[in-house]
């Protein structure tokens, strides 16, 4: 008798901690006996049509290091099309296809409901590193990418002290500012900027005159992308004082990189979990770190409502970097 069949992609934006979810779905399926496929491209390998890639136990050796995502992936706005929706979910059930394993963002989400309606069996997986999917407090790559603007804030601070200047940096996280938030409240960032609290640059500055009265070497305002434009910012402060600043914008750096201990602990487990999910006969899940437990919840709830950000922590970096 032929094993049933599952499959994984990756879809949106890559996190470091996608591979070892990827080999947790491949090792974790081929030992609950089922054969493993991999889709190359996320969605768009799906409704292109291309071909489904026989994952064996070797061929995910010696990716639970590595960033990225073996599979590749895309970012696929012609998903929300009705007709590459059926496309999709049509090439799956050719392809004998019993259930899917995603993993990628809300947006990626977003497209696993199209393939539920349409009979296809998914399971989700969070891989973001923006840590923005309402339902589970963490997400594979977010760990990492926090670790790696801390370096980026460790190396500015050596060159801000050395010059006795003030930095502006700038990390990603769409509308949400988790990771500026995170890695504020590690770095020990005199100010953040994040879109869901207002900000005021006359009180920003002040914060900053206060430091450099103190004899304060240096100071670091990190600044999430959705909350306000950089360059303004610098500009802005500028007027207010007189100190030279300088902006860096880490870009795309935030997203590779080795996935942290953190990452790959949670792709192993959620990337299993996902496989135990679909073996147990459940289907529109999503697998959420609840404190130390790996839960999961309908799909529905991560679009109910935007994730609640941690006024708390907020609040406790305002107090901390004086
Ligand atoms: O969602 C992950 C993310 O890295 C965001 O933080 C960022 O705004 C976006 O993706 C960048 O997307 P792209 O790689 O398509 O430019």
């Amino acid at each position: 008798m032929m094993a049933p069949k599952i499959a994984v992609l990756t879809s949106g934006g890559d996190a470091p901690g996608m591979n070892a979810a990827i080999r947790a779905v491949v090792r974790r399926g081929i030992n609950k006996g089922y054969e493993v496929c991999g889709i190359q491209r996320g969605y768009a390998g799906l409704f292109n049509g291309n071909q489904l890639v026989e994952l064996g136990i070797g061929s995910v050796a010696d990716i639970i290091h590595r960033g990225g995502t073996i599979l590749l992936t895309a970012r696929a706005p012609e998903m929300f099309q009705a007709e590459n929706q059926d496309k999709a979910a049509a090439f799956l059930k050719a392809e004998g296809v019993d259930g899917l394993v995603i993993i990628g963002g809300e947006g990626t989400f977003r497209g696993a409901v199209t393939l539920e309606k349409r009979g296809i069996k998914t399971i989700c997986v969070p891989g973001t590193i923006d840590n923005d999917i309402n339902g589970t407090e963490l997400t594979i790559g977010f760990d990492t990418a926090v670790n790696t603007i801390l370096e980026a804030v460790n190396r500015l601070r050596d060159t801000a002290t050395s010059h006795e200047r003030i930095f502006i940096l700038e990390v990603m996280g769409r509308q949400n500012g988790y990771l500026a938030l995170a890695a504020g409240l590690a770095g020990g960032a005199e100010s953040i900027l994040v879109p869901e609290i207002e900000y005021d640059l006359d009180q920003v500055s002040s914060r900053l005159l206060r430091g450099i009265k103190r004899q304060k070497a240096h100071s670091i305002i990190l600044v999430a992308e959705g909350a306000a434009d950089v360059y303004k910012v610098k500009k802005e402060i500028k007027r207010r004082i007189d100190a030279e600043i300088r902006v860096t914008v880490l870009g795309h750096i935030q997203r590779g990189g080795s996935p942290s201990a953190v990452d790959r602990l949670l792709g192993s487990r959620m990337g299993s979990a996902a496989v135990d999910l679909l073996h147990e006969g459940k289907r529109g899940l999503f697998t959420a770190v609840r404190g130390e437990t790996i839960t999961a919840k309908p799909l529905e709830e991560c679009f109910e409502t935007t994730k609640p950000f941690p006024e708390d922590l907020y609040k406790l970096a305002l107090v901390l970097s004086r």
